[in-house]
């Protein structure tokens, strides 16, 4: 089997420096579990490139698989065993049979997500399901960053489900994204190489969601930069941005009866939305009003919430969604950064989710000559940066952005140069030494 039509149509031009990565895991799969044939399954993490905490309202998002990926080297076994091995240190190998009731390994145990997508597949498949022996394969800097906002855990959660699903023979339709959640799982299963994805988070009427891909700009690199910072208020600060966004469809709800998410006032002028959302207010004085929000975790009645400011931002962002779309189809890269841009100031201002460490990056990333626009992406406080980057200035951006990040930090952010890459799939099937390093 040739390297190259096994991994160009997936990594593109980086198809070389993935096979000491694939050599070096086959080795170690026949180390494991003896020489043969095994079939290899990827799928990719993400980075969503506009369109952030529009997913939760029914909005729009535009992400994009990326060319970083959770990969399964598997032999089929007859029973419903999956043995199951990581290639990395500390990650304890473990074993589990496939059912619609599989134990959960410890608490944040990595196999969780393996058992969860099997036991997933084995609740909608109305037969025993094989299991395999297998071996996982992501770790950075060819698996997905972890910890960044770049949906490793969900990758490794699809790579698994293909597995499950293709060595059972299930079609297609048994482990798309019907399966999953939303934004992270259908980018990591529908991804289009060199395209984003844009995502209407609303469901049709007949519960299918309307995708379409989008052609990046040709030329240029997504430039994702990781703080490495995680600033506590994550969890806490993600629910009560939650919070506010139905603070806003309770109060919207006088006027327009019948709405359930900042969606369905997507048409109306924002000054007219904007006259019933009060720049601050609590729970506990929206209950004053008549206006009860049930099952609010974490909010407590006397958290300030910031309402007009935060469905601002969910309002504009949809747009810029839109307007981002339209700028990639007519290869308008300026009119796209610009988008990117505003809506980084979006995130910063109206939803207030950006940090100094994030801020540093931004300004760093938009004084390099070829980068189109840069945002903070995922949920916010810290994470990563995303910049649309020129391919020949991708090593003066890197260059520039680490010194001052160094230079306000102290600490090295990791740089990846990604491309947009195929969604998850089975890659094929390889003999014993086919891929040599
Ligand atoms: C996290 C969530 C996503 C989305 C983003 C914000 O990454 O996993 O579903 O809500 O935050 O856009």
């Amino acid at each position: 089997m040739s390297l190259s039509t096994l991994f160009e149509p997936i990594y593109g031009d980086g198809a070389a420096q993935q096979a000491p990565r694939y050599a070096a895991a086959l080795a170690a799969f026949a180390r494991l579990y003896g020489a043969g044939d095994v079939a290899i399954y990827r799928a990719p993490g993400r980075v969503n490139l506009i369109g952030e905490h529009t997913d939760y309202n029914h909005g729009f998002v535009l992400p994009a698989a990326l060319d970083k990926d959770a990969v399964i080297l598997a032999r089929p076994r007859p029973d419903a065993t999956v043995r199951l091995a990581n290639v990395e240190e500390g990650y304890a190998a473990t074993a589990f049979d496939i059912s619609p009731d599989i134990p959960p390994d410890a608490v944040g145990a990595w196999s969780n997500y393996v058992r969860g997508a099997a036991q997933a597949l084995a609740r909608t498949i109305d037969r025993p399901l094989h299991g395999f022996d297998g071996l996982v394969v992501s770790a950075p800097p060819y698996g997905v960053p972890r910890g960044s906002g770049l949906s490793s855990s969900s990758a490794l959660t699809v790579a698994a489900a293909v597995t499950v699903a293709h060595l059972n023979g299930l079609g297609g339709a048994s482990y798309d994204a019907h399966f999953a959640g939303i934004m992270d799982h259908f980018a990591s299963v529908l991804g289009r190489s060199g395209h984003a994805m844009f995502l209407d988070c609303r469901p049709m009427a007949d519960g299918e969601y309307r995708t379409e891909h989008v052609p990046l700009p040709e030329g240029y690199r997504l430039l994702v930069v990781d703080s490495g910072v995680h600033h506590r208020n994550v969890g806490g600060g993600y629910n009560q941005r939650v919070a506010e966004c139905r603070a806003g469809v309770g109060l919207l709800q006088a006027r327009f009866p019948g709405i359930t998410h900042l969606r369905d006032v997507q048409e109306q002028a924002w000054d007219d939305l904007a006259a019933d959302l009060p720049e601050e207010t609590t729970l506990a004085a929206l209950r004053a009003q008549g206006v009860a929000l049930d099952d609010l975790p974490g909010v407590s009645d006397d958290a300030v919430l910031r309402v007009r400011p935060r469905c601002r931002h969910v309002w504009t962002e949809n747009r810029r969604v839109l307007a981002a779309m339209a700028a990639m189809i007519a290869g308008d890269v300026a009119t796209l950064g610009g988008l990117l841009n505003a809506a980084h100031a979006s995130a910063r201002d109206d939803y207030e989710i950006s940090c100094p460490e994030i801020e540093t990056l931004v300004d760093a990333a938009r004084e390099v000559d070829g980068v189109a626009g840069a945002r903070l992406t995922g949920a916010g406080w810290g994470g990563c940066m995303v910049a649309l980057v020129a391919a020949e200035a991708a090593p003066a951006f890197e260059r520039h952005v680490v010194e001052c990040y160094r230079a306000a930090t102290g600490r090295t952010p990791g740089v990846f140069v990604c491309r947009a890459g195929p969604g998850a799939g089975f890659v094929g099937n390889v003999g014993p030494g086919a891929i040599r390093e």
